[in-house]
Order: structure tokens, then sequence, then C-alpha cells
């Protein structure tokens, strides 16, 4: 399988590094191929911007929706939002790993998604394509993080409610409104209490999760 891997997390030493690492070797391992945007390393830029669009259409109002809707015929987009629409053009499987910041993604990813799932490139708005004809049918997805708060916390009657939900955004109304099948969410509880064996524990279970994709 083609897998690309989204990663985010500012320190390479951080438990998330870890992940990912284990992640890399487990699916190197199992023979699939896989590319990595190493959202931190790469400092990918996060806010979408009029400059993203090489050849704008109107030069007296930016309007980003109509403006990648354009650029999606002619793949007029800046080169460091192509190479990352080429990676995604080239996977069968997205994973997308980071830590839980504010209950979502943190920006830096999230910016990943407004600037590479652009506007006609994973639903087209002029066909009314999403969902069952969204155009990366035939595509998979999964969220993989880390939390800070324990498990009852992120259930249905906890403080914050059920986790799975704050994530519905993403992989509902982002990856299923694209036409991708996702794969239940990972979430490793608690992350940033952990003691190293318990470390340890999650790096193996997180390897054979993989293992069995
Ligand atoms: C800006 C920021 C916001 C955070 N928000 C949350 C949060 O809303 N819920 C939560 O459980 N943990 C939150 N955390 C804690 C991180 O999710 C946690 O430290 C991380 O998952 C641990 O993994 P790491 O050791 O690889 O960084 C936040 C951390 C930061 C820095």
């Amino acid at each position: 399988m083609k897998i690309l891997y989204v990663y985010a997390h500012p320190e390479p030493k951080s438990f998330n590094g870890a992940l990912k690492d284990t992640a890399l070797a487990a699916l190197q391992e199992k023979g699939h191929e896989v590319k990595l945007s190493d959202l931190y390393a790469m400092k990918f830029h996060p806010v979408l911007k009029a400059s993203d669009f090489p050849e704008r259409k109107n030069l007296e109002i930016f309007n980003p929706f109509l403006e990648a809707i354009k650029a999606i015929k002619t793949g007029a987009f800046s080169s460091d939002i192509k190479e990352e629409m080429e990676k995604v053009k080239w996977a069968d499987l997205l994973i997308f790993q980071f830590p839980i910041y504010f209950t979502a993604m943190p920006a830096i990813m999230k910016g990943w998604i407004d600037r590479v799932l652009a506007p006609g490139f994973g639903f087209d708005p002029v066909t009314n394509s999403a969902y069952d004809t969204g155009l990366f049918k035939g595509k998979s997805a999964m969220l993989v993080t880390t939390t800070g708060a324990p498990k009852e916390i992120y259930s249905e009657g906890g403080a914050h409610g059920d986790l799975n939900r704050h994530l519905e955004p993403v992989t509902h109304c982002v990856f299923e409104y694209m036409g991708m099948k996702v794969l239940p969410s990972y979430i490793i509880y608690e992350a940033s209490a952990m003691k190293w064996e318990r470390g340890a524990e999650e790096l193996e279970k997180y390897k054979q999760r993989l293992l069995e994709l």
C-alpha cells in the first residue's frame, strides 16, 4: 500500500516523535511504500494566502474558494502545495498523527488541510461531487492522536465529551466529504503523564495496529 504519513509535533524527542518513528519502521517492515510530511521539520506554512495562487484570475478581490476551483484545472498552485498534492494523489492511505491541542489538531496541520485539500481537489462544488461521489473515493484516512487528559474526561458523559465526536469536523466533514473511507481513530490518552514502561507498551501496541493494516 502507498501511505502518506502527515505528522505534526515540534519536538523530535517527544513521545509523538517516538510514535512516528515506530510507525515508519513498522510500515516499512510490512513492505508498504511510505512518504512522510513532517510539518514542523518542513516549516510548512499553514496560512492560506493570495500567493498560493501564482496565476490569480481576479486581482481585484482575493476569493480563495474561486481561485482554488480555477487553479485545480491548471495546477497553478504554489510549489509547496503542489508537492503535497502529488503525495495525496499518490497515496492509498493517509495517516495524520498529532498531539491534541485544545481538543483539535495543531494549527499547522489544519493549515495543511486548508491549503492542500483545496476546493476542487477532493470535492467538486461545481458538479456537487462529495461523500459518495467525493473525488478521493478509493483512498482511506486515519487519525492518530495523543491527549494529556484521561479517557474518562474524553468519554460520553465526561467533562469534555467523546473525543471521537470532536474529531468529526475532520473525519466526517473533510475526509468522508471527500469520499475517503475513515478508519477508527487511534487515540492514546494521558500521554503526557506516561512512565517509561507504559510508553514502551503503547509504542508496541501501535506497532501491532499498523502491522494489521
Ligand atoms: C497548546 C496545547 C494545547 C493542549 N490542549 C489539550 C487538550 O485540549 N486536551 C488534552 O487532553 N491535552 C491537551 N494538551 C496536551 C497534549 O495533548 C499532550 O501534552 C500531548 O498529547 C503529549 O504528547 P507529547 O509528549 O508527544 O507532546 C495540549 C498541549 C498544548 C501544548
